[in-house]
C-alpha cells in the first residue's frame, strides 16, 4: 500500500516551472506535511511559486543533475515522495539537443539512484506524450511504441525505460504519468521557448499577428494544467510500480482551431500569418483516457475556452505587473 500524500514530505523537482508549480499548490492543498521544491530556474520562476512559498513550501535553487545536492536535500528533509517535473523545453532541442536529452535522463537517473539507496519511498515521474512520437494508431494507449522524433522526446523515452528497468531489478515504488499537451497560467509566454498558446496570446497583446506553422491541421490533445495537477494526485495511489498512465482528454483539437479560439476569446480581427511547417512537428497526438478512467473514474475537464480565458487573464496580469 502506497503512503498517502497527506502528512508526507514531498519533493517537486522542477517545481517552479509550469506544471510543477501547480502540482506544488495542489500538494499543499491536499495536506502534505512539507513541500520542498528544487528548481534550477532554467525556465522556472519564483513568481510561479509565490502562493506555494507563502503556504510554507521551501525552494532550493539548485541543479538536480547534481547527485550530491539532490541526495543532501532529500535526506535533510526526510522526503517520502518525489514528483519529477524537471525538463528543458522541447524547443531547446533545436539549440542544444544533447543538453536537452541529458537533463531528461540525468535527473531521473539521480532520483532512481537515491531511491535504490532507500533515501525516499515513492517516485512519480512526469514523462510526456512526446515520447510516443507521431501516432501509429489512435487514440494512443499506454502500450503505444515509444518512437521519439526529437532529442527532447528521446530523453523522455530513455528515462521512462530506465525507470521500468530499475523497478524490475530493484523493486522500487516508481511509476510514470504521461501528460499530453498542457496549457494554462504560468506557461512561459515570451521568447523562443514559449508554448504556442501563451505565445499567441502574447503576440495579440503586443499587436503582432498570430502565426500558424504548416497547414494548421496538426492536432493535439490539450489538457488544462490545473486538471493535470489534480489528475496526478488522483492517480497517485493507483498506478502500479513500473506502469504509466496517460493524462489526456481523448479530444483532438487542430492547431488552427486552437489559434482561432484564442483569436475569438481575445476578439482579434486581424490576419493570421502562415509559416513553414516546423521540423519534427508531429502530426497528431490523441491519447486514450481508458486507463485513467479505469483508475479514477470519469473526471470533469475544464472547458477549452474557459481555460483559454484563464490563460489570457493570467498573461495580461503578468504583463501589467511587470510593466511590459
Ligand atoms: N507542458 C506540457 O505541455 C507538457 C506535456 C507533457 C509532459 N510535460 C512534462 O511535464 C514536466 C514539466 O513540464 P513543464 O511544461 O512544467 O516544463 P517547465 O519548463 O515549465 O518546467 C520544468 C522545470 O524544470 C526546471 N529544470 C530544468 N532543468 C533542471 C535541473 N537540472 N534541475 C532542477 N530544475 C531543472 C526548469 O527551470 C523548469 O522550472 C516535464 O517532465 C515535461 O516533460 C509537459
Amino acid at each position: 500500500m502506497r503512503q498517502s500524500i497527506v502528512n508526507s514530505n514531498v519533493l517537486v523537482i522542477g517545481g517552479a516551472g509550469f506544471i510543477g508549480s501547480h502540482l506544488a499548490d495542489r500538494l499543499i492543498a491536499e495536506g502534505a506535511n512539507q513541500v520542498v521544491i528544487i528548481d534550477s530556474l532554467f525556465i522556472g520562476k519564483k513568481a510561479n511559486i509565490k502562493k506555494a512559498l507563502n503556504n510554507g513550501a521551501i525552494l532550493y535553487v539548485d541543479d538536480a543533475e547534481n547527485q550530491e545536492a539532490l541526495g543532501y536535500i532529500i535526506e535533510n528533509h526526510a522526503i517520502d515522495i518525489v514528483f519529477n517535473c524537471a525538463t528543458k523545453p522541447l524547443n531547446y532541442s533545436f539549440i542544444n539537443p544533447s543538453n536537452t536529452f541529458l537533463t531528461n535522463v540525468l535527473v531521473l537517473k539521480n532520483l532512481l539512484e537515491c531511491q535504490r539507496q532507500k533515501k525516499f519511498q515513492t517516485l512519480c515521474h512526469v514523462s510526456s506524450s512526446e515520447a510516443y512520437g507521431s501516432a501509429q494508431y489512435e487514440p494512443m494507449d499506454e502500450g503505444h511504441p515509444l518512437d521519439p522524433e526529437t532529442p527532447y522526446a528521446a530523453g523522455k523515452a530513455a528515462a521512462d525505460l530506465m525507470l521500468q528497468t530499475y523497478v524490475n531489478m530493484f523493486d522500487l515504488d516508481a511509476f510514470i504519468i504521461r501528460p499530453f499537451n498542457n496549457y494554462g497560467p504560468r506557461q512561459n509566454f515570451a521568447g523562443p521557448m514559449a508554448g504556442v498558446i501563451p505565445l499567441t496570446i502574447n503576440k495579440i497583446l503586443e499587436n503582432e499577428q498570430p502565426e500558424i506553422h504548416g497547414d494548421g491541421k496538426q492536432t493535439r490533445d490539450y489538457v488544462y494544467v490545473e486538471d493535470t495537477a489534480e489528475m496526478a494526485l488522483n492517480v497517485f495511489p493507483f498506478v502500479s510500480p513500473g506502469e504509466s498512465v496517460n493524462i489526456s482528454t481523448d479530444q483532438q483539437l487542430s492547431i488552427q482551431y486552437v489559434i482561432e479560439s484564442i483569436e475569438n476569446v481575445m476578439n482579434y480581427q486581424g490576419e493570421t500569418l502562415k509559416k513553414p511547417v516546423r521540423t519534427a512537428d508531429v502530426m497528431s497526438h490523441r491519447g486514450t483516457v481508458k486507463k485513467l478512467h479505469t483508475l479514477i473514474g470519469q473526471w470533469d475537464k475544464t472547458p477549452f475556452k474557459e481555460g483559454i480565458q484563464n490563460t489570457v487573464n493570467w498573461v495580461k496580469a503578468v504583463k501589467e505587473e511587470e510593466g511590459v
